[in-house]
């Protein structure tokens, strides 16, 4: 099993992200990514509206980290999508993370004035500024729209999926496009509902397994990269301990059916922030 997939222009991306959502600035982020970096994470999943881009900066700096071993996500936040300002905010994430280029660039929702953000998005890749450009919680049609003026097709879309809302027809749809799909909420949510799930926690008693890693690996071996979070430095490390076991078909087929529709988070075709 690889520990990275390839986006569409050859950029490599493991398929386990450390994500940020929610983690405080300061101490809990620094920490935080710091043990990941220490337990063998090389993916860090952050966005500008997080509020810690400048932790998760110095936690890299501090970590020793070559950065090209490194592969850094941040997100153009919605209110510079409409404002047209995302040359100035992709500039001020640059700041905030000490960096002088972002592996992965997202539109982080898609509000009015994407299609227009994408074009900046499109000449700061091409000036070599971002190794990679994509979207998050784009639908079909999002996505559908975007291409009309789009030159170069987003790599990847980030978008919700965890065993209860697997969001199995889009994923599908993604991969038929080419696009590398990135789960967030991996674990559910806030995490104890879906890793209280009897039937998680029993194919994991099989592998020796918590149910956090059962998720984790599902994703993987359906070749979806996962950004499961915490700032726990045992369960940090947890997370990404699931590449010595493999679930079996049926294992596999077991958690799909697992899936309620039911969202944790903001439905992308009705939000309002
Ligand atoms: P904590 O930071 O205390 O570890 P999601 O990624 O789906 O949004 O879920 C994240 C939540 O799941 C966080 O509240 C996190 O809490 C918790 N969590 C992360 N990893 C584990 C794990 N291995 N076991 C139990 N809870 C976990």
């Amino acid at each position: 099993m690889s520990t990275y997939q390839t986006l569409s222009n050859g950029v490599k991306i493991p398929m386990i992200g450390f994500g940020v959502f929610q983690t405080k600035s300061g101490d809990e982020t620094v920490n935080a990514v710091k043990w990941a970096i220490e337990a063998g994470y090389t993916h860090i999943d952050t966005a500008f509206i997080y509020g810690n881009e400048e932790s998760v900066g110095q936690a890299i700096k501090e970590s020793g980290i070559a950065r090209g071993k490194l592969f850094v996500t941040t997100k153009l936040w919605n209110a510079c999508i409409r404002e047209g300002t995302t040359k100035e905010a992709f500039y001020k994430s640059l700041e905030n993370l000490q960096l002088d280029y972002i592996d992965l660039y997202l539109i982080h929702w898609p509000t009015q004035g994407r299609n227009e953000a994408w074009k900046v998005m499109e000449e700061l890749y091409e000036e070599g500024k971002i190794k990679a450009i994509g979207v998050s919680n784009f639908q079909k049609h999002h996505y559908e729209e975007l291409m009309q003026t789009a030159k170069i097709k987003p790599m990847v879309n980030q978008i919700e999926s965890n065993p209860r809302f697997n969001n199995d027809e889009l994923i599908e749809f993604c991969k038929e496009q080419g696009i590398v799909v990135e789960a967030w909420s991996p674990l559910g949510g806030n995490g104890t509902s879906m890793l209280g799930n009897e039937t998680l926690i029993k194919i994991g008693e099989k592998y020796g397994k918590s149910a956090a890693q059962v998720v984790i690996r599902w994703n993987i071996q359906k070749n979806v990269v996962v950004l499961p979070k915490s700032a726990n430095k045992g369960r940090i490390a947890q997370n990404i301990d699931v590449y010595d076991f493999e679930l079996t078909k049926e294992d596999m087929d077991t958690i799909t059916e697992l899936n309620q529709n039911t969202r944790s988070g903001a439905d992308p075709d009705n939000f309002n922030f």
